[in-house]
């Protein structure tokens, strides 16, 4: 008995996609069904690159097939992916815009937590999965994304008078840093920045991404208001060191984006604990203990995960190679890529799961 398109599928639609709920045929994830004797091959499109449960999904869609159709058919289901467009910025009419699929802001009530340092290692991370991604540095007058690249050239522009944005790591990348000049910037008011971000944005030729990643300011006053209010953002990553001082600023960035509709795709606890190089047993809660992820829970918002306080992170960030685009990875550069596939999960999770959100006006007196 030669094995039939339609027993494959039946057996594939006993897989489920355990973030969405769904099996993958009805999901409509399976692609180029070819069979040839005991020969079976298929290609399965899961929602980002980066998911976590591509090897668990792999081996699901095998078994299925080997037990419920043949058990002596050779299976080759090759894992691909294709990111979706979130509705927010399906409403956008930019042109510009057109190929970003998710803008992901990464805020923080206060500064100097790490913002940027996830931002830039989250950007390394899913470009490594084979995700197309983009990184803005909105935040300026501190922007760090040219040193956590190590890049510093002026972007150029093209023929449609767009900004180009720079490369390295795979990542596509933009900083206020490299444009405007740093005594200038501390003189320019709110309203200047937001609109300049906003520019920034529109005025640049992006091209294809998954991802945009955006390093916003820290803080949670008028000018990330804008921000956030303009911007067809996906969803926010707030990052909190566990210390008291910083869940009180992280708590405001989490009450900001819910005030302006903006899903809070979770929450990253970064500086976590130290552990001595000479002492790999040991965890010293320096800022505290699991202050991030008790808040998370408590305010009902998906943690993340948490990073240790690595020399090798506060290096690479110095010296332009973010601990994730080098090959030795330690424990924060596992984190950080683990943090990242949250991440893309969510984001999946969120775009199977939406319904066109309504932009939500606010008022200001
Ligand atoms: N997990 C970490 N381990 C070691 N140093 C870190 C870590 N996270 C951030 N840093 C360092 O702390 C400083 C502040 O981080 P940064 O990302 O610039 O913060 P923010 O963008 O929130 O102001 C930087 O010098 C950075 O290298
Ligand atoms: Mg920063």
């Amino acid at each position: 008995m030669s094995i039939t398109q339609e027993q494959v599928l039946d057996a594939l639609s006993n897989v489920i996609d355990p973030d969405l709920n769904q099996d993958i045929v009805s999901l409509n994830m399976v692609e180029d069904l070819e069979i040839e004797g005991k020969k079976v091959s298929f290609t399965v499109n899961l929602t980002t690159p980066a998911c976590p449960m591509k090897e668990e999904i792999h081996r699901a869609c095998i078994n299925a097939v080997k037990h419920l159709v043949d058990e002596e058919a050779e299976v080759e289901a090759t894992m691909s992916s294709k990111v979706q467009q979130s509705a927010k910025m399906e409403q956008d009419t930019t042109d510009t815009l057109a190929g970003v699929k998710n803008i992901i802001a990464v805020a923080s009530g206060k500064g100097g937590v790490g913002k940027s340092t996830v931002s830039v290692n989250l950007a390394v991370a899913l470009a490594k999965t084979g995700a197309k991604v983009g990184i803005v540095d909105t935040d300026i007058y501190g922007p760090s994304i040219p040193t956590m690249f190590n890049v510093r050239k002026r972007p150029d522009i093209n023929t449609r008078r767009k900004l180009i944005p720079l490369e390295k790591y795979g990542v596509k990348l933009l900083s206020m840093g490299l444009l405007v000049d740093q005594d200038q910037a501390v003189v320019w008011r709110g309203p200047m920045v937001s609109s300049a971000v906003k520019q920034f944005l529109n005025e640049a030729d992006w091209g294809e991404l998954d991802y945009l990643i955006m390093d916003l300011p820290p803080g949670t006053g008028d000018i990330q208001l804008t921000i956030v209010q303009t911007v067809p953002l996906t969803g926010a990553v707030i990052v909190s060191t566990p210390q008291d001082v910083a869940l009180d600023d992280a708590r405001k960035g989490v009450a900001m984006f819910k005030k302006v509709n903006v899903p809070v795709l979770g929450m990253v606890e970064n500086m976590a604990y130290f552990t001595p190089p000479d002492m790999p047993e040991k965890k010293y809660h320096i800022f505290g203990k699991d202050g991030a992820r008790n808040l998370a829970t408590h305010l009902d918002v998906p943690f993340l995960g948490e990073v240790p306080l690595e020399q090798a992170v506060r290096e690479g960030a110095d010296e332009g190679t973010p601990v994730t685009a080098t090959d030795g990875q330690g424990v924060a550069g596992v984190a950080f890529t683990e943090i990242a596939k949250k991440v893309a999960q969510q984001i999946s999770i969120r775009n199977a799961q939406q319904a066109p959100t309504e932009k939500i006006e606010i008022k200001f007196n």
